[in-house]
C-alpha cells in the first residue's frame, strides 16, 4: 500500500468571491468537494493514508471528512502560517509511516485528472528515480510550472511560471502530481516556507538527482478560474473526466434528489444541481453548477455559470460565464454576461442590468 499528500492550503485567490467562506479544494464539482474526488481516485490506485496539508480555513476539511468513510485513513498537517508547496510537503511528512525508501504521492488539490496513479508509481520504481513528475501539454504555458525532458525522460529543468518568450522551450508542464521517495522529501528544510517548484525542484536538478518526467496526455484540467471550474463540474457529469463517486449517475446533467424541477425546464449540458434547489417553468441550466438551496424562476437562461448557494435568480434573467455569489438576489430580467462575478449578499433589481436595449 502505498502512502499520499494531497495539498490544500492555497487561498484560491483567483475564485473569489466563491472562496470567501469555502477553500477552493473543498468548493464542490459535480457534487463532491475536488478533494472528495481527489481521495476517492487516490483510494481506486491503492493508496491507503492521506495526509491533508492543510492551512487556509482547515477546520472545514476537518468537519467534513470526519463524517464520512471514504476507505483511506485521513491524517490532518494544519500549518497555523502557509509554509508554502514545499514546506507543506515537508510538514505533512511528519504523519507518514512508510519507510525511507517507499513512495509518497503529492498531489496538488486544485486540479482534475485522468492519471494513471498506479503507472506513475510503477514508473518511478522502474527507474529507480528520487522524484517522478506527472506532466501534461498545453498551449500555453505560461501559468504554470515548465519542464523539459530528454528523450530518456530525464528532467532537464524546472522553470515555475515563465516570464520572458526565451524561457518558454516545451509545451510540457507539471500536471500537479508528484511521487517522492520518503527519504527526499525529508531533506527539505523544516519550519519555513519552501516552495516545491521555485526551491526543490531546481535544486535537485543541481545536485544530479534522479528526477523523471512521464507526459500523461489524458484529461487535465486545472480548477484555477470560475470557467475552469463550471467545466471541471460538467466534465464529470459528462463522464469526461473520471471519478468514482458518479459511478453510474453520468449524463446530461446530475440532479439532486430533494431538488425540485419544473418538468417544463430543461437541465442540460452537463449541469450539476444541488440539494433542495428550485427551477421554474421553461428555464434553461446548460453546463452549470446550481448550489444547494439556490432557486431559479420561469424562463431564467443559465449557461456554463455557478449560481451560489441559496441565491435568487428572478424570471426571465439571462446569466452566461459568470458567477452569482451566495444569498444574492437577483431580481427578474437582467443579463449577466461572460466574466461578472457578483460577490455575497448583493441585492440586484429587476431590470437593472442590460447588455443590450432590445429586450
Ligand atoms: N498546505 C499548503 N500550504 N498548501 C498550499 C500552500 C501552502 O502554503 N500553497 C499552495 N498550496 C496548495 C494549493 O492549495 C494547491 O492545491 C497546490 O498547493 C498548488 O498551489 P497553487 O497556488 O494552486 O499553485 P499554482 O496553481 O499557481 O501552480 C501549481 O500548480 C500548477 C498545476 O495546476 C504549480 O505546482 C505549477 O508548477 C503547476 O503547473
Ligand atoms: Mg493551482
Amino acid at each position: 500500500m502505498t502512502q499520499a499528500i494531497l495539498l490544500v492550503g492555497g487561498q484560491g485567490t483567483r475564485l473569489r468571491p466563491l472562496t470567501i467562506s469555502t477553500p477552493k479544494p473543498m468548493l464542490p464539482v459535480a457534487g463532491f468537494p475536488c478533494t472528495e474526488h481527489q481521495i476517492a481516485r487516490a483510494r481506486e490506485a491503492g493508496i491507503d493514508r492521506i495526509v491533508l496539508g492543510t492551512s487556509y480555513r482547515a477546520e472545514v476539511f476537518e468537519d467534513y471528512f470526519s463524517t464520512r468513510d471514504l476507505g483511506v485513513e485521513i491524517v490532518y498537517a494544519v500549518e497555523t502560517e502557509p509554509l508554502g508547496t514545499g514546506g507543506a510537503i515537508r510538514n505533512a511528512a511528519q504523519y507518514l509511516t512508510c519507510d525511507p525508501d517507499e513512495p509518497v504521492v503529492i498531489f496538488n488539490g486544485d486540479v482534475l485528472t485522468g492519471l494513471d496513479i498506479d503507472g506513475l508509481v510503477s514508473k518511478w520504481r522502474t527507474a529507480h528515480a528520487d522524484v517522478a513528475l506527472y506532466l501534461t501539454r498545453v498551449a500555453d504555458p505560461r501559468a504554470f510550472g515548465l519542464v523539459p525532458t530528454d528523450s530518456d525522460g530525464q528532467v532537464i529543468a524546472f522553470t515555475e511560471k515563465p516570464t520572458t518568450p526565451e524561457e518558454i522551450v516545451t509545451d510540457q508542464i507539471n500536471a500537479g502530481c508528484y511521487v517522492f521517495r520518503r527519504s527526499v522529501i525529508d531533506r527539505i528544510p523544516a519550519g519555513r516556507v519552501v516552495s516545491v517548484e521555485r526551491e526543490t525542484f531546481p535544486e535537485l536538478l543541481d545536485t544530479n538527482a534522479n528526477v523523471i518526467g512521464v507526459v500523461d496526455d489524458g484529461y487535465w484540467l486545472d480548477l484555477g478560474n470560475p470557467l475552469a471550474f463550471a467545466q471541471g463540474s460538467r466534465d464529470l457529469v459528462r463522464g469526461l473526466a473520471p471519478t468514482p463517486l458518479l459511478s453510474g449517475r453520468t449524463g446530461e446533467a446530475v440532479i439532486d434528489s430533494s431538488a425540485q424541477v419544473d418538468p417544463s425546464a430543461s437541465i442540460i449540458g452537463g449541469s450539476y444541481i444541488g440539494a433542495n434547489v428550485v427551477i421554474g417553468a421553461h428555464a434553461v441550466i446548460d453546463g452549470s453548477i446550481v448550489y444547494d438551496g439556490a432557486r431559479l424562476e420561469s424562463h431564467s437562461h443559465v449557461s456554463d455559470s455557478i449560481i451560489g448557494v441559496n441565491a435568487f435568480v428572478g424570471s426571465g434573467c439571462v446569466i452566461t460565464q459568470a458567477v452569482i455569489a451566495e444569498d444574492v438576489h437577483l431580481g427578474s430580467r437582467n443579463e449577466i454576461l461572460a466574466g461578472v462575478r457578483i460577490f455575497p449578499n448583493a441585492q440586484i433589481a429587476d431590470s437593472t442590468i442590460r447588455f443590450s436595449s432590445d429586450r
